[in-house]
């Protein structure tokens, strides 16, 4: 693994950046358009590593993907069109390939085998192997289907009504993949609302379902039918310059089209909470957008306080805690982070890796059974850093050290291609305003 050394910013961040598009919208645009009748283009799709991995998969099971710089093209013929894949299904680092994905070759009358890299060997995937084989799939692995390599024999599935234990959207996408297939009506119902992608989109492709407000009615044999997807920029990227904006000297950051979906901007709660100057500018959507919320948000430097974070507020934000980790150590007094145990099945256990690495900088932080405490402010020292393999924990180090009284040196910086494959060209071009 090479080493990359990271300087303090001490002139601020300044200008304006769009950042990639939505990962959880991309990999289900693709996911859509191969199981819906007719051509779907995909656009701002985001190039990185997980996405790529379902592209890779989706060729594997029959589809025809073409790709040019700007968009993305994808020849679907139904559920039928899919083929029983001749060699194995690699989703490389992404979780959300590998639960999607079993949902709908549950359904699949063919044979096929999911494996991933060591994170995901590690990753729990009875939360969805159980329930799709309540449905009636065939689906074997590690630890009673509970780790990769697992494999799916598909066929004909019942409807059920399922309660799902963790709030997870990717739980209930894998279950409203399989549930589009199956004999009858289903339901899910979410012990907390998590982020809605899979159930706009299938209304975006034409499918249909019932939303009642932690319950959702979806009815099975439904056809889907080509659609266009823009993919909005994705606040989970958008989430680190905004951070980095508020807790370095002399920054004011614009970043355009980031995707506003209100189950995704706990991160803006957050920081409007701790006193960040940040605003929001919705834009109004023209016909290609797809039912997605977007539009541009601008933080400058700010006094911070330390507030606490539990709750409802958790699956709105999951993905943002290491920034917020860091984000708090920067803010006067105590912020409490809690009802936080699914970051222990993150891509790494990111209730160790935050509070680890964050702790070798010189910060005050501690982990709990469901979180950490962080205590601030506190300035932060420079020393080793190691993402761990882990794209967020990369960019959540690699932002502090902005802020760092010397230099970071910094191991396994390529995991960022994961989910932000020009992250450092953007975060040199607001350093060299
Ligand atoms: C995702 C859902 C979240 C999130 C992940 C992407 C998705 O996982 O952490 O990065 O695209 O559905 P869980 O739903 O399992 O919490």
């Amino acid at each position: 693994m090479s080493i990359l050394q990271l300087q303090s910013s001490k002139n601020g961040l300044k200008g304006t950046i769009r950042v990639p598009g939505d990962k959880s919208i991309s990999h289900r645009a693709i996911m859509f358009g191969a199981i819906a009748n007719g051509v779907t283009t995909v656009l701002n799709f985001l190039n990185g590593d997980d996405c790529r991995s379902t592209i890779d998969c989706f060729r594997k099971l029959g589809v025809k993907i073409e790709e040019t710089k700007n968009e993305i093209k994808i020849y679907g013929s139904g559920f039928d069109g899919l083929q029983e894949p001749k060699d194995i299904l690699d989703v490389g680092n992404s979780g959300t390939t590998t639960r999607l994905i079993l949902g709908l070759l549950a359904g699949r009358p063919f044979h096929s085998v999911v494996i991933g890299d060591n994170s995901i060997a590690n990753r729990p995937m009875k939360r969805v192997t159980q329930p799709l084989k309540a449905m009636g799939a065939v689906i074997h692995g590690r630890d009673d289907a509970n780790y990769t390599p697992i494999s799916v024999n598909g066929g004909k599935l019942n409807p059920i009504e399922y309660l799902m234990p963790v709030a997870s959207a990717q739980i209930k996408s894998s279950l409203l993949f399989a549930a589009l297939q199956a004999e009858g009506e289903t339901t899910i119902i979410q012990p907390v609302i998590s982020r809605d992608h899979t159930e706009r989109m299938i209304e975006q492709f034409g499918g249909n379902l019932l939303i009642e407000k932690d319950k959702i009615k979806i009815r099975g044999n439904q056809h889907l039918q080509a659609a266009k997807v823009n993919v909005p920029g994705d606040i989970s990227s958008a989430a680190y310059f905004m951070v980095a904006a508020a807790i370095v000297d002399n920054s004011e950051v614009i970043i355009e089209n980031v995707g506003l979906n209100p189950t995704r901007t706990g991160i803006i709660d957050v920081l409007k909470k701790m006193g960040a100057n940040i605003h929001i500018k919705y834009d109004s959507h023209d016909e290609n957008d797809n039912n997605e919320p977007f539009g541009t948000v601008k933080v400058s430097t700010s006094n911070l306080n330390g507030i606490e974070i539990g709750g409802e507020l958790i699956p709105r934000l999951i993905d943002e805690i290491p920034i917020i980790a860091l984000l708090a150590t920067q803010a006067e007094g105590k912020t409490v982070i809690r009802d936080a145990e699914e970051l222990k099945v993150k891509e790494t256990n990111r209730i160790d890796t935050v509070v680890n690495e964050l702790k070798t900088l010189g910060a005050n932080i501690e982990a709990t059974s469901d979180g950490m405490i962080i205590y601030g402010k506190s300035q932060l020292n420079g020393g080793q850093g190691n993402s761990h393999g882990d794209h967020r924990i990369g960019m959540m180090l690699s932002i502090a050290s902005l802020i760092t009284s010397s230099t970071v040196h910094l191991k396994g910086a390529k995991a960022i291609d994961v989910s932000y494959p020009n992250f450092y060209d953007h975060l040199h071009s607001l350093i060299a305003k």
